[in-house]
């Protein structure tokens, strides 16, 4: 479904943030990228939908390659939810934001009209959606930000960092969402108890590699490998 082979990647000041990454992830399957800061992690998944293009090594998604000419197709089939919200959500009204995607994308309009409302009820946005995004609490625009990716029906959904602003309530919350949908999941988090709820596979990332990879719960719980990559235990192994 998702096959990254001996991908590498640079930055143009010379920061080498990938080095030979070889991945793949199972349609459906929930798969967890950790890693410290700087690990690479956003640049690999900024790959996955075209947002980066390799500079060796492919990038397939359903078989269809990241190329120059393929970038739309890839942005259809993967949905990124970014880091921060605001570089999601950009208009005056809230509503035009959850339907900028679909526009963008040339959906049929009366459809992704009735899935933006769904998702805004779900999200409890919907009376918001007059509201200009930038005047929502952190969390709502989180949730806002889910809404806009997931109205154009991604078969792949990518989230970096999607629990950064969360309080408690609303971690739960997404964490429920995320495992109610049936489409491939990848979640970059440094939250590994979301991951640990989230999540059947992951990749730990270090310095542009995958140090390892493996069933979720077997790495989370392995402190001596997490220590070695400059994690910790997920708090609800802490005690
Ligand atoms: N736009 C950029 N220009 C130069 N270097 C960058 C840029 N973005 C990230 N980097 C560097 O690339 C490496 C990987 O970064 P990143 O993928 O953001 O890591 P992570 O998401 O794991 O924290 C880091 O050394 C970071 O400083
Ligand atoms: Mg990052």
């Amino acid at each position: 479904m998702i096959t990254v082979e001996r991908l590498s990647f640079a930055y143009p000041d010379g920061t080498q943030a990938l080095r030979n990454i070889s991945l793949s992830i199972r349609n459906g399957e929930s798969a967890g990228i950790i890693g410290a800061n700087g690990a690479g992690k956003s640049t690999l998944v900024n790959h996955l939908n075209g947002w980066l293009r390799p500079q060796s090594g492919t990038v397939k998604v359903e078989g269809s390659r990241s190329t120059g000419k393929n970038q739309e197709n890839l942005r259809r089939m993967v949905g990124l939810v970014f880091q921060n919200p605001d570089d999601q959500l950009f208009m005056t009204r809230l509503f035009d934001d959850i339907m900028f995607g679909p526009g963008n994308l040339g959906l049929p309009r009366q459809e992704s009209e009735a899935e933006a409302e769904r998702l805004l009820r779900d999200f409890g946005l919907w009376e918001l959606r007059g509201k200009p995004p930038s005047k929502l609490s952190q969390g709502q625009k989180r949730f806002a930000a889910f809404a806009a990716v997931l109205v154009m029906r991604p078969c792949v959904l990518v989230m970096d960092e999607p629990t950064s602003d969360l309080d408690p309530r609303n971690r739960k919350k997404l964490a429920s969402l995320v495992n109610s949908l049936a489409s491939t999941r990848i979640t970059v988090s440094h939250d590994l108890d979301f991951i640990w709820d989230t999540c059947s596979r992951v990749f730990i990332m270090n310095s542009g590699r995958i140090s390892a990879q493996g069933e979720a719960r077997a790495l989370l719980s392995n402190r001596e490998l997490l220590e070695e990559n400059a994690l910790e235990l997920p708090l609800r192994l802490q005690r």
